[in-house]
């Protein structure tokens, strides 16, 4: 019962999952959990704030308010791919500002500035993770699809900096893990209007997803760090 986790994008169907997870995990001894609202929760280990992805300040004041305590794991698992107003893009001409701008907002550089202001509460004695929700599709040398060009190219800016994460972390918390995961297709308000597309079987639960993606965190030595590693554990190329 000595380990703290905190949890960004503790609404989301896999963020939940891993708060879920952790407040029944033993050896957890406080979880804190993040998101744009403030969630209640039955456990008590749980202690829920509000935390905006797209706000400097707002994240800047979550870190600030647990920074007392060191942090064993970090899961970031904001993100947007489409809205009310916008949809990944079929084609060139799809393109616009204003989408691009949101997508790039909450998935790259929200996370990023998660990674400034939570990065200094990883404990340096022990191994620790912090695990960035991202995706196969931005992986460049995957690429066989082409479209989505916002959403596939805020992850692939998204692993450059847990790639860079990784390279300062070596020098100044050698102890620390940073990971870039793919959660596999998972049943989520992200990726309902796409569920019809995959294959019978193929398509997790978030507690399935979340189960195989704590395995991959378990695992993850400081070789795997600055990665995109899948479910299955599998290392996916830039
Ligand atoms: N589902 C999949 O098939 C799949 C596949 C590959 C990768 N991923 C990645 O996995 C991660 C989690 O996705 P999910 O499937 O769990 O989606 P989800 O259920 O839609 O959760 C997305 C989370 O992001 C939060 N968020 C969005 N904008 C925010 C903001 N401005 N400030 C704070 N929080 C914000 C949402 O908060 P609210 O509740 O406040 O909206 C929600 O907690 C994402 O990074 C996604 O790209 C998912």
């Amino acid at each position: 019962m000595d380990k703290n986790v905190a949890i960004i994008g503790a609404s989301g169907a896999i963020g939940n999952a891993f708060v879920e997870h952790y407040s029944d995990d033993q050896s957890v001894n406080k979880v804190f959990a993040f998101s744009r609202k403030k969630q209640s929760y039955e456990n008590k280990k749980v202690q829920s704030f509000e935390l905006d992805i797209e706000n400097q300040n707002s994240i800047q004041d979550a870190a600030e308010k647990i920074k007392e305590n060191r942090l064993n794991h970090i899961i970031v698992a904001t993100g947007v791919l489409h809205s009310e107003s916008f949809g990944p893009e079929k084609s060139i001409k799809d393109i616009n500002h204003d989408s691009m701008t949101k997508v790039m907002s909450v998935n790259t550089i929200g996370p990023s500035l998660v990674g400034r202001y939570f990065i200094p509460l990883l404990t340096k004695d022990t191994k620790s993770v912090m695990a960035f929700l991202s995706a196969r599709v931005g992986s460049i040398s995957d690429n066989k699809l082409g479209g989505w060009y916002s959403y596939r190219a805020s992850k692939t800016a998204l692993n450059q900096i847990i790639k860079n994460f990784s390279i300062e972390l070596k020098r100044t918390n050698p102890n620390a893990i940073v990971l870039g995961l793919q959660p596999g297709t998972v049943d989520s308000n992200l990726s309902e209007p796409f569920k019809k597309n995959v294959a019978k079987g193929k398509l997790f639960t978030p507690e399935q997803s979340r189960e195989l993606l704590s395995d991959v965190i378990e695992n993850a030595t400081t070789k795997d760090s600055g990665n995109l590693l899948a479910y299955d554990g599998e290392t996916i190329s830039p």
